[in-house]
């Protein structure tokens, strides 16, 4: 298994290339359900997320093409998927593929929507919390489906297709409010979702679906209208650049001193990150290109942060966060209210020499002169990278193990720092 080998104490000065979201491709991959004709999608990342959801989606008989290199490619420019599911062949998910990826539970609503009906497996445990999906079953049986558990699985008709209908989520899910966006889309009639969650990924899916011919308003405002229509078509959709990649440098440049352009990254997708950062005392400053961020001297002050739905600080941040705070001059206090359990790193965290204490939904880091190098690893994608962050300022050398974790959402992370000046290494085997 691949390991990263980091050797701390270099500053991080140059540029970084933010790819396409995660966390939008995904979903956008999976609207392809929803036309049989073909879908082009631009700026996708190259992650092992992606090509597990490729291999999941051809189980329903999708075909992915992805045309060859062009001269003048560079590896880091994102790719561009042409997604066909002109005959859908299968409405099972079984569980061992959602098993090793919830998101593509959300293969349910456009299964049913277009084929009236879906048999998905319950994705099961998940290292971040219990993650349960009642409020995605909900969506779709407010939209007509008729849905039971059976043996493990989620199973979903809609015979004469789904009726628009009223979604009111009790709490901000970003599953469920793609689930009904995607659901509604091809309703007979009017949906409006209210307590819609605001998260830039659901607006990028909404805009895709729109050029698909769909009739969405409000996408990024917490209550969305959705006028079904009887068929989408193709189209071509850019995806939005990774709010969460562009955090996680940010905090790494700020953990390592130095000064990067976080090319391409848009600061009012995470501005709630980047105030924090301010205060925690690096300099963020909007570019015609991206974001630059600089810490040069300075300390890193503590900050007082509790995680939230969108614009809030994302959860998907705080344990990299945590890892910057474990070198800061003073105490911090993290409290992590989207999920239960995701407190992980913490441990690892401690390997390195911090000092966090949990109690309940609150850490509380007491920042540390020196952080030391150690064999660490982690338990889910932003825990595995709040470890590399802290390596990058710890005395001496560390290795991330279980880097399959970091594959899923980060693309050439090690050549994105390396070429900033990190020691850092892939060690293969
Ligand atoms: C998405 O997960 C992201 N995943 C997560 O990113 C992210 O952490 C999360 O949103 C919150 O921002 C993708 O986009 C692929 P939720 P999702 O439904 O949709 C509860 C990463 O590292 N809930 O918004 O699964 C749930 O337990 C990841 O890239 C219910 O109670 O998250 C949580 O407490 C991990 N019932 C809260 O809602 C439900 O039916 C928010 O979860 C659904 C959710």
């Amino acid at each position: 298994m691949d390991r990263i080998r980091i050797v701390g104490g270099r500053k991080l000065n140059g540029t970084i290339p933010i790819s396409g979201a995660k966390n939008a491709t995904l979903p956008l991959m999976i609207a392809s359900l929803l036309t049989d004709e073909t879908l082009v999608l631009d700026n996708v990342p190259r992650l092992a997320d992606v090509a597990l959801l490729q291999r999941i989606l051809g189980n329903h008989g999708v075909d992915v093409m992805v045309p060859g290199k062009r001269p003048g490619d560079s590896p880091l420019d994102g790719q561009t998927l042409h997604i066909s599911a002109k005959r859908i062949v299968d409405t099972t998910a079984p569980y061992e593929l959602v098993s090793k990826m919830r998101a593509s539970f959300w293969v349910f609503a456009p299964l049913v929507a277009r084929m009236g009906e879906a048999r998905v497996s319950l994705p099961g445990g998940c290292a971040i919390g219990t993650r349960p999906v009642d409020l995605l079953i909900m969506a779709l049986e407010n939209l007509g489906a008729e849905i039971e558990i059976e043996g493990g699985y989620v199973v979903a008709r809609a015979k004469k297709g789904l009726k628009g209908g009223e979604i009111r989520f009790p709490k901000v899910t970003v599953g469920g409010t793609h689930t009904a966006l995607m659901g509604a889309a091809l309703a007979n009639g009017t949906t409006v979702i209210e307590n819609a969650a605001r998260e830039p990924e659901i607006g990028d899916v909404a805009d895709c679906l729109n050029k698909m011919g769909a009739k969405i308003s409000g996408a990024g405002t917490s209550r969305i209208v959705v006028e079904g229509v009887a068929r989408l078509n193709g189209a071509r959709h850019s995806v939005l650049p990774d709010r969460i990649e562009t955090g996680t440098y940010a905090m790494a440049v700020a953990m390592a001193g130095g000064d990067v352009l976080l090319e391409g990254a848009r600061p009012e997708l995470l501005q709630s990150a980047l105030d924090v950062l301010t205060q925690a005392g690096a300099t963020v400053a909007a570019t015609n290109n991206g974001i630059r961020v600089a810490r040069n001297g300075a300390g890193i002050n503590p900050v007082e942060v509790t995680t939230a739905p969108f614009p809030g600080f994302a959860t998907d941040l705080q344990a990299q966060l945590m890892a910057l705070m474990s070198k800061a001059k003073g105490t911090s206090h993290i409290t992590e209210t989207i999920f239960e359990n995701r407190f992980m790193h913490v441990q690892e965290l401690a390997r390195l020499g911090a000092r966090i204490t949990l109690n309940g939904e609150t850490a509380t880091i007491h920042g540390v002169d020196r952080l030391r190098g150690a064999p660490v690893m982690a338990t889910d994608l932003r825990a595995s990278v709040s470890l590399v962050i802290a390596a990058l300022a710890a005395d001496g050398e560390t290795t991330v193990n279980r880097v399959y974790h970091l594959d899923r959402g980060f693309e050439r992370l090690e050549d994105k720092l390396g070429r900033c000046g990190a020691a850092i290494e892939r060690v293969t085997g």
